[in-house]
């Protein structure tokens, strides 16, 4: 019995998918090398954007045919999408085809519903539940490890589905990360730890005692053996003085750091609810290159915000001229339902939005050449 996983999104569902694996090689499957060999296609789903959505409807639609010659093939769809209840029903509806349908919530189940797609398929999404410590996974990016230390998200930025997809904050314990990543170290096949959480900043505020993420640094680079350390995402309204000082003093640390400022205008800051404004960001910028003259970093946008100007849009290149990124991702706005952004008036049309951010890919493409030069 094969199985064949199709991945989207972030970071955390790249290794949410190295879960899904150890789920299913201890159900005894392994892995195929194409979809038309597989016994189930598991699709682990993204709803950051539209077009994330977009893409998963139609590589799943395609999917028909190979049902049709082979009846006993299980297609699962799972993730962040269907996680949104409207969204998985109208999977199920449009595709009657696909056999399990779950959310993130309730993946730790996969197992199970495998063993039950015989006697039908049913909905059911659960409430967020502890995290799990007990399930295996399968790494498989090359000598890089993963390793999640929290879960969801708190902050609620106006335009942003993960907070509803993927729960509240919920930190490891920190006995719990450190053994996985003594674990990780002893098995001598990774070079590279790479920690994942949403906003790893505030990792440790709801564990009881708290602990800050720069001692959970700190700790992990106690730890012996030659690996290097990296991190992501930073939020900028969370990155201490104390995280940029553990970067900066502890040698296993990459000196890269990840700070999304979506936006270099105040006022659309504050509408996306980023709790930042363009100086305090700037300032934080001061402090990293003040300590680590060569940290390398890089940032997401977005444009088109809900009633976004071409004079707020321009406060955002000029951010960007100001840092001198090494890269930086743009994206257009996308409405997602349920977000407070969705209902704002004033959205702006797609092709200002694609104006903007071809305008803004182009400023950065220039100032990378003279970066070079
Ligand atoms: N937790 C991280 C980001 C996670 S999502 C952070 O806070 O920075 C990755 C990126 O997708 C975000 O930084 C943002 O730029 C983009 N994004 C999120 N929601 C979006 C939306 N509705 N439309 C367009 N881009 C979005
Ligand atoms: Fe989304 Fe904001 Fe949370 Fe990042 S910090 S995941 S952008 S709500
Ligand atoms: Fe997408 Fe979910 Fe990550 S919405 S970006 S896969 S947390």
């Amino acid at each position: 019995m094969k199985y064949f996983i199709v991945t989207y999104g972030c970071q955390m569902n790249v290794h949410e998918s190295e879960k899904i694996a150890g789920i299913l090689e201890k159900l005894g499957y392994t892995q195929a090398d194409t979809r038309e060999t597989a016994d189930i296609i598991v699709f682990n789903t993204c709803a950051i954007r539209e077009g994330a959505e977009d893409r998963v409807f139609g590589n799943v639609g395609n999917l028909k045919k190979l049902k049709k010659n082979n009846k006993d093939l299980i297609i699962a769809v799972c993730g962040c999408m269907t996680q949104k209840e409207q969204t998985a029903q109208k999977l199920m509806n449009t595709f009657p085809f696909i056999d399990i349908v779950i959310g993130t919530f309730n993946l730790p189940k996969l197992g199970y519903y495998i063993e039950a797609v015989k006697k039908g398929r049913q909905l059911e999404l659960f409430d967020e539940g502890e995290i799990d410590e007990t399930l295996p996974y399968k790494r498989t990016s090359g000598d890089n490890a993963w390793v999640n230390i929290m879960q969801g998200c708190n902050n609620f930025c106006t335009y942003c589905i993960v907070p509803y997809v993927r729960g509240r904050e919920k930190s490891r314990k920190e006995e719990n990360i450190l053994k996985e990543i003594k674990e990780i170290v002893a098995e001598g096949k990774y070079k590279k730890i790479t920690l994942l959480g949403q906003n790893v900043n505030s990792y440790g505020k709801d564990l009881n005692p708290q602990i800050t993420f720069a001692k959970l640094l700190r700790d992990i680079c106690l730890i012996e053996g030659n690996f290097t350390l990296s991190f992501m995402t930073s939020h900028p309204k969370d990155l201490t003085d104390d995280v940029i000082q553990t970067i900066a003093e502890e040698d296993k640390i990459e000196k890269f750091i990840h700070l999304p400022a979506q936006s270099g205008n105040n006022r659309i800051l504050k509408l996306m609810n980023r709790s930042y404004t363009r100086e305090k960001y700037l300032d934080i910028i001061k402090k990293i290159r003040e300590k680590m003259p060569n940290c390398r970093i890089t940032s997401d946008f977005i444009v088109g915000f809900p009633t976004e100007t071409e004079e707020e849009f321009n406060d955002t290149c000029d951010l960007v001229k100001q840092v001198g990124y090494d890269s930086i991702f743009a994206f257009k706005y996308s409405p997602r339902e349920g977000t407070v952004a969705s209902k704002m008036e004033d959205q702006i049309p797609e092709e200002v939005k694609g104006e903007r951010v071809n305008k803004l890919l182009a400023l950065e493409k220039k100032l990378q050449k003279e970066n070079k030069k």
